[in-house]
């Protein structure tokens, strides 16, 4: 079983979200276990502040180590990075780390634990990034007001992969980005709505036509939206000529 350990000023920010779908038929079935923790209660100063002042000067509040480290150590049972090996996988969600995406998500999947450190204020103190944690991620090149949503984003991805969690209907084998191209588009009944009809090759029974019509569909939704993938995404020379002729 996997296990979330969220640290974050706002634990109740996660009080709901994971009582829906997937997610909540996961935890239900023993598949994963998900705590969000108050990073107050690892601090040892009458105020029970998380934060001060940056060195050098400037705008805003940092977060400070001492929490930080007294919380994954107490909830990892390391006292070094380098003691969780990879049983436990120590991620600080911040825009400086490296981009989430469904490779990262699988290797996520595969761990015993992972500990999610929400940033908040306008920082965190540095020796967490280099000395606490073994990954440093960003959802995307936006910034967030903290950690939350984007933590909320890796649970959701990685729980949705754990064996089991999609039920025998459905899997995440075949779907977008698992073969580095968008998906292609779906349609359900009725075959006309106001005027438009579903592509006529979807109405058949032919599953080598289908197949093809999604292949060709999904590459053409690529080109269009993420150029970047396609780029990385190895092509037959019958998909590349035939890109090569497409016009949107
Ligand atoms: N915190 C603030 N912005 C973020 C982002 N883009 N990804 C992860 N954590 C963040």
């Amino acid at each position: 079983m996997l296990r979330f350990d969220i640290i974050s000023i706002f634990p109740d920010y996660f009080s709901a979200l994971f009582e829906f779908g997937i997610v909540r038929r996961a935890r239900a079935g023993g598949l994963v276990e998900i705590n969000a923790h108050d990073l107050r209660d690892w601090t040892q100063n009458n105020h029970r502040a998380v934060d001060d002042r940056p060195f050098g000067g400037g705008d805003g509040m940092v977060l400070k180590p001492e929490p930080l480290f007294a919380a994954v150590e107490s909830l990892t049972g390391a006292q070094q990075a380098s003691e969780l090996k990879d049983r436990a996988r120590v991620v600080l969600l911040s825009p400086q780390g490296r981009v989430f995406n469904q490779k990262l998500a699988v290797e996520l999947s595969q761990a015993e634990q992972v500990v999610l450190i929400c940033g908040r204020y306008e920082g965190v103190d540095e020796r967490v990034a280099e000395h606490l944690v073994s990954d440093e991620i960003s959802i995307g090149d936006y910034v967030l007001s903290g950690g939350e949503a984007a933590a909320a984003v890796l649970v959701d991805a990685i729980v949705r992969l754990l064996p089991g969690a999609l039920g025998s209907e459905t899997s995440a084998v075949n779907e977008s980005f698992s073969e580095g191209l968008l998906d292609y588009p779906h349609y359900t009944r009725p075959p006309e709505f106001r005027g438009r009809r579903v592509p006529e090759v979807l109405l058949g029974g032919n599953h080598a036509e289908i197949e093809a019509w999604r292949r060709r569909a999904a590459l053409k939704n690529t080109k269009r939206n993420r150029p970047d993938l396609l780029a990385r995404t190895v092509l037959s020379e019958a998909e590349k000529s035939w890109l090569d002729d497409e016009h949107d």
